[in-house]
This record gives structure tokens, C-alpha cells and sequence, in this order.
């Protein structure tokens, strides 16, 4: 309950934002706690509320939104000619498979599965918000309705979706092992869907947040469309990871396993 809650009451305040913002300062809070979570939410959305001008426009300036880039080694970067969509901060699992009968084997990344919420204004606003975003994300479990894969979503049930869960603009899952799939069409936007293939993994940066039982944040990575997305969408970079890696042993492990992850995904769409 408590995460999607608070971060879709978090951008529901953003929606709002106006073009000058209160500035944001990233050391004032950092939070270690759910207690500590929650008082940084609040704090987080009455500074947001601060910069509501009732008369102003209610859309945020994507032009400001500057992807990260810092890695030990940079991802290409994205290609010319395509411009930025969306950017979500994805809340899930990582997948993992152990051969049992080999405790020195390593685990097999099987997949992941995750919610994808709306941070696009949040990005153009307040990039350092944004930057700690999956950190505090990855210090709540997801409710069951918003954890859903979006095809498993009965269009009818209303109360799936609403109210706590209205921010969530899509979800992430994995069509076959090598198509991690985009799905963000959902009640509250249509903003396409894409079938994709790994292009390029950089390490996370020395310093990511770590993962709820301390496991390393996973790879920086850029994505490109496969045939068959829609929207316009052409490349996604994931970006900003907080845990989600697995032991470097099956020993102790079970044969299917989950690790809790956050990100950050960025979405490029072409222009015609
Ligand atoms: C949600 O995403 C759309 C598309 O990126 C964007 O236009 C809109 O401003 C976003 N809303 C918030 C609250 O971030
Ligand atoms: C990965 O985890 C999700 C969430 O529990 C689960 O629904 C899915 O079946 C798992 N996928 C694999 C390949 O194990
Ligand atoms: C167990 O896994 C290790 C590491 O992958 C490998 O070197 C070894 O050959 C495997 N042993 C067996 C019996 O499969
Ligand atoms: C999240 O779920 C995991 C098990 O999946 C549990 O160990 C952990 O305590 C939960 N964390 C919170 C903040 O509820
Ligand atoms: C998803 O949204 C895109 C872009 O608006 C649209 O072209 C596409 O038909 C939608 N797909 C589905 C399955 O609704
Ligand atoms: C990554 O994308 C670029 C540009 O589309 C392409 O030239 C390159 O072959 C791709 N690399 C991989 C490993 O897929």
C-alpha cells in the first residue's frame, strides 16, 4: 500500500509544477528509514508544492530533463535525430534460476519484472531529486495491484488501478529471455509499447545504492526497439540503479529466486 501512495500523492502534487521551482537541496534529508521515508515524502512534496503558480501551464519543459551519463564507463549515447519521451522510475524484481546441484555455479539473470512510475516532470524539475529516486523507491515493497504485469490487468476493475496507483505510466516484464518488454499504455497515458534488445551494459557507478538485503545495484544499460513497438519509441536507457544483483553463488540460494531492484528508465522516441 504505503509506496505507490506515496510517490503517486508525490507526482500528483508535480503535475502542477511551474516553471520556477523551489530549490532542492539533496543532503537536507536522506533517508534511512520507512519512518524516515515518510517524512521525506512529505517534505519532498510540499517543497514541489511550493512551486505551484496556479496560472502557469500545467506541462513540464522535457528540454531541461538531461539524461545521466556517469558510469565508469559511459553508455552510447542516444542516437540523432530521436528526442525524449518519458521517463519512469521502474520498482520490481530481478529474476534469478540456480542450478541446485552446483553451489559454485553462478545464478542465471532470467528476467525481471517491474512497475514503471511517472517521473518525467520530476526530471525536468528537480534532477537530483530524480537521481535519488530509486534509492528511496527501493525502501518500499510494491502492493500487489501495482506489481501486476499490464496484461494481467482486468480493464473493468477499476479499484486495480485506483485511487493510490493513478501515477503508474507502465510496466516492465520480459517477453522471452532476451526481449525485455515496455508496456506504457495504461489508463492514464498511451504512450506506446516496445519489444527490445540489450545494445550496451556499463557497470553501475562505484557508490549505487545498494539492494534491502545489501546486493550490488545492477548495470547501467541502453536498450534499442526491436520490430513491432509503437508510439515512436526507439531506445530506452535504464540508468541510476539501486540493487537488484544476485550472490555470486547458487550456494544457500533457492532454484528460482527474486532480488528487489529500482531505476531509472528513459525513454527516446523518434520524431515522425
Ligand atoms: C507523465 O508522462 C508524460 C509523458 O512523458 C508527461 O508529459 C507528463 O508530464 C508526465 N507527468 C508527470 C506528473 O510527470
Ligand atoms: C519473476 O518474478 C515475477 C514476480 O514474482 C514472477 O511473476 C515471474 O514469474 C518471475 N519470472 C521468472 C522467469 O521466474
Ligand atoms: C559448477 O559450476 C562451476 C562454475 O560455473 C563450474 O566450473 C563447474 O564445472 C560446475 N560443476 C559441475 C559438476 O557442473
Ligand atoms: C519487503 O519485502 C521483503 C520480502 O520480499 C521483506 O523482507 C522486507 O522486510 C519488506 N520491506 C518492507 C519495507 O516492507
Ligand atoms: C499504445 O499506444 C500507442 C501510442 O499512443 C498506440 O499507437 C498503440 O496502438 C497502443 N497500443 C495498444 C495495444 O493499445
Ligand atoms: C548498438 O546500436 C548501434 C546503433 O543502432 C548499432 O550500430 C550497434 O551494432 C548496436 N550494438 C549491439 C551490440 O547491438
Amino acid at each position: 500500500m504505503r509506496s505507490s501512495i506515496l510517490l503517486s500523492a508525490f507526482y500528483a502534487t508535480a503535475v502542477v509544477a511551474a516553471p520556477s521551482y523551489p530549490k532542492f537541496e539533496a543532503d537536507a534529508a536522506t533517508p534511512t528509514s520507512p519512518d524516515d521515508l515518510s517524512d521525506y515524502f512529505s517534505m519532498l512534496a510540499s517543497k514541489i508544492s511550493a512551486g505551484v503558480d496556479a496560472g502557469s501551464a500545467q506541462s513540464c519543459d522535457l528540454s531541461n530533463a538531461v539524461l545521466p551519463t556517469t558510469s565508469p564507463s559511459p553508455l552510447p549515447s542516444v542516437s540523432e535525430g530521436l528526442k525524449l519521451k518519458h521517463v519512469a522510475i521502474g520498482r520490481g524484481t530481478q529474476n534469478y534460476t540456480c542450478d541446485l546441484s552446483n553451489t559454485t555455479a553462478a545464478p542465471a539473470a532470467v528476467g525481471a519484472t517491474a512497475t514503471l512510475f511517472n517521473a518525467t516532470c520530476i526530471a525536468s524539475a528537480y534532477p537530483d531529486l530524480l537521481n535519488l529516486l530509486p534509492r528511496v523507491a527501493l525502501a518500499f515493497n510494491l502492493t500487489e495491484s501495482s506489481a501486476y504485469p499490464a496484461n494481467l490487468i482486468p480493464s473493468t476493475t477499476g479499484e486495480v488501478l485506483a485511487p493510490g496507483n493513478y501515477m503508474i505510466s507502465g510496466h516492465h516484464y520480459f517477453i522471452n529471455s532476451v526481449t525485455p518488454f515496455f508496456d506504457l499504455n495504461t489508463t492514464n497515458w498511451d504512450l506506446g509499447t516496445v519489444p527490445s534488445v540489450k545494445n550496451a551494459t556499463a557497470t553501475a557507478p562505484e557508490g549505487a545504492a545498494v539492494g534491502q538485503q545489501g546486493e550490488a545495484a545492477v548495470a547501467w544499460l541502453k536498450l534499442t526497439a526491436r520490430e513491432g513497438a509503437t508510439g515512436k519509441l526507439q531506445e530506452v536507457y535504464r540508468v541510476e540503479t539501486a540493487g537488484g544483483s544476485q550472490p555470486a553463488t547458487c550456494a544457500g540460494m533457492s532454484a528460482a529466486f527474486e532480488v528487489q531492484y529500482s531505476a531509472q528508465y528513459w525513454f527516446f522516441e523518434s520524431d515522425s
